[in-house]
């Protein structure tokens, strides 16, 4: 009986200590949370938000196409059609058309002329060719995206129009770079040229990605005072484009 009781006392003691080592812990780490600053809790969401996405395989969609952007960057997207209202809309990496789709479906309310150019070396775009506004307002050229034949097809069908352009196709600097550099030629003044997945290797997401569009962006902006960063188009927070909103002011 004595043995029971104090195997009793000597469990409610380690339930004791258990729980105050438990609470202890509790309030350092809520303390360490508050401690982190916005921008690292912006920089955390947006690497757990990335890969959740990449999880789930279950990437957004526009009209039941997938359209593999992180809806905040796409909504931004969409503000700048409207405000630029541009004839041409040119974006480099077209995946299964789902993103092409979402810009011309915008573009049809406010440009009714407006097309979209769409450029993949292996474009998927059959589902997104179902759907009527996708075959009568997009245009997908196959080929590499920086090829002297890809440039001057687009070159000639932009001349004179309000451009925009989307880069997203090979994320490596050296080919973002040489987007940049032919592409922002093609862009009309206070339209911009967006460089999507500025925040891989690292910026939080997929460190050890190596150089890719941000080192590119920056290196861009070395050679010309004709566009700069919008950080306004940063508003929600939540990126994978940080400076990536190049706006063309010259
Ligand atoms: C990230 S996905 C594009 C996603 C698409 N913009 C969307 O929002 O759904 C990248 C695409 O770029 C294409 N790509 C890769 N290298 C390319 C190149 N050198 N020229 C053109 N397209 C390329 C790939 O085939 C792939 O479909």
């Amino acid at each position: 009986m004595r043995a029971i009781y104090k195997n009793k006392k000597l469990f409610l003691l380690v339930i004791f200590v258990i729980t105050g080592l438990l609470s202890a812990i509790s309030v350092v780490s809520s303390q360490a949370d508050e401690n982190l600053s916005d921008k690292e809790i912006i920089k955390r969401f947006n690497k757990i938000f990335y890969y959740s996405y990449a999880w789930r395989k279950d990437n957004p969609k526009w009209l039941g196409v997938p359209s593999l952007q992180n809806p905040c960057d796409n909504w931004v997207i969409q503000e700048i059609i409207c405000e630029v209202k541009p004839d041409f809309i040119v974006e480099t990496g077209t995946f299964m058309g789902g993103t092409a789709l979402f810009y011309a479906t915008v573009l049809e309310k406010v440009n009714k002329n407006g097309k979209i150019i769409t450029v993949d070396i292996k474009p998927q775009v059959e589902e997104a060719a179902k759907v009527d506004i996708f075959r009568e307002r997009v245009e997908v050229i196959k080929g590499d995206s920086v090829s002297p034949e890809v440039i001057n097809a687009i070159a000639k069908k932009v001349k004179g129009h309000k451009t925009l352009v989307v880069l997203d196709s090979c994320h490596e600097k050296e080919h973002v770079l040489k987007e940049l550099k032919m592409y922002s030629n093609f862009v009309s003044l206070n339209s911009y040229i967006v460089v999507q997945d500025t925040h891989i290797d690292g910026r939080p997401t997929l460190p050890g990605f190596g150089p890719g569009p941000m080192e590119a962006v920056e290196e861009f902006l070395k050679t010309t005072k004709d566009f700069k960063i919008d950080y306004d188009r940063e508003k929600f927070l939540l990126t994978f484009c940080p400076s990536g909103f190049l706006k063309r002011i010259k």
